[in-house]
């Protein structure tokens, strides 16, 4: 085992916890980060899909847990986290999104549900992990390029733009303690969580994409190994986008 996969504490692996990490995003950076040497518990809403995927890839020999946690439950993540040596990586994942919703019809039930999963589930997790969290260690917020603004996605937009200001405020109080928080904006990403659009609107979306298609999800995993790691110590506070470039401007006429 290298120096960059022990916790320098214990000499251990170093722990990370997932969140919403049973399929598509979280999943491929469970692996990554499986890969990279941490000894990794996937969580997700999903226990059963958790379990089944996490002893998949204990099949080919990565250390990897899965365990069944709803991200706004904050007992339930005190009693997973009570059961870990150490959490020396938390990357919070899980989040939904919605089909589009005028500004004009959007109500407040759904505005709380998305905050709910996205900002408050994310603060909780965060919240509880720093708490066990040695010097060195490392939060990765998942965020979306869409925080920087877009139609008919208001509480989604809200919701993102949350976590990118409340990763900001964190990085700042807990950088003292040899922590660093930092997010990741991906932009189209192909995942289940695009079922909500028709093939249609799903083409034309992807049609405005740099590449001209959704990014796989290891592309987001290569961002998070790269955060998470000892070698990012000096990253703090930051967003990082992989969306080939599309934050930075549309191309020339
Ligand atoms: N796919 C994209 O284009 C895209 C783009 C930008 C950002 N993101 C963000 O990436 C993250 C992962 O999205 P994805 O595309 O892999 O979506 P996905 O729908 O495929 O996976 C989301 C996972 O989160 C889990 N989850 C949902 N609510 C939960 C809760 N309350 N507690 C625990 N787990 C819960 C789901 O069970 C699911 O396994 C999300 O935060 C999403 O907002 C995705």
């Amino acid at each position: 085992m290298t120096m960059a996969t022990e916790n320098s504490a214990s000499g251990h692996a170093r722990c990370a916890v997932v969140t919403g990490a049973a399929r598509g995003i979280g999943l491929a950076i469970a692996e990554q980060l499986a890969r990279d040497g941490l000894s990794v518990v996937a969580t997700d809403r999903d226990g059963e899909l958790a379990h089944a995927e996490a002893e998949r890839l204990r099949a080919q020999g990565l250390a990897v847990q899965g365990a069944a946690l709803d991200v706004q439950d904050r007992a339930a993540v005190r009693a997973l986290f009570a059961t870990l040596p150490a959490i020396d990586v938390v990357v919070n994942n899980a989040g939904i999104a919605s089909t589009m919703i005028p500004f004009r019809e959007l109500d407040a039930d759904r505005l709380r549900s998305m905050m709910g999963v996205n900002l408050l589930g994310s603060f909780i997790v965060a919240q509880e992990a720093v708490r066990r969290m040695p010097e060195g260690g490392r939060v990765v917020q998942i965020a979306s390029r869409g925080y920087l603004g877009g139609a008919g996605a208001a509480h989604y937009v809200a919701s993102k733009a949350a976590v990118v200001g409340m990763v900001r405020a964190m990085a700042i109080e807990l950088r003292w303690r040899g922590i660093t928080v930092n997010a990741v904006a991906p932009g189209m990403v192909d995942t289940r969580m695009l079922e909500g659009y028709t093939p249609e609107m799903r083409r034309a979306l992807e049609q405005r994409e740099p590449a001209g298609a959704a990014a796989s999800p290891q592309t987001i995993a290569d961002a998070v190994s790269f955060l998470a790691s000892p070698r990012a110590g000096q990253c703090n506070g930051q967003v990082l986008f992989v969306d080939g470039g599309k934050s930075v401007g549309m191309p020339p006429l």
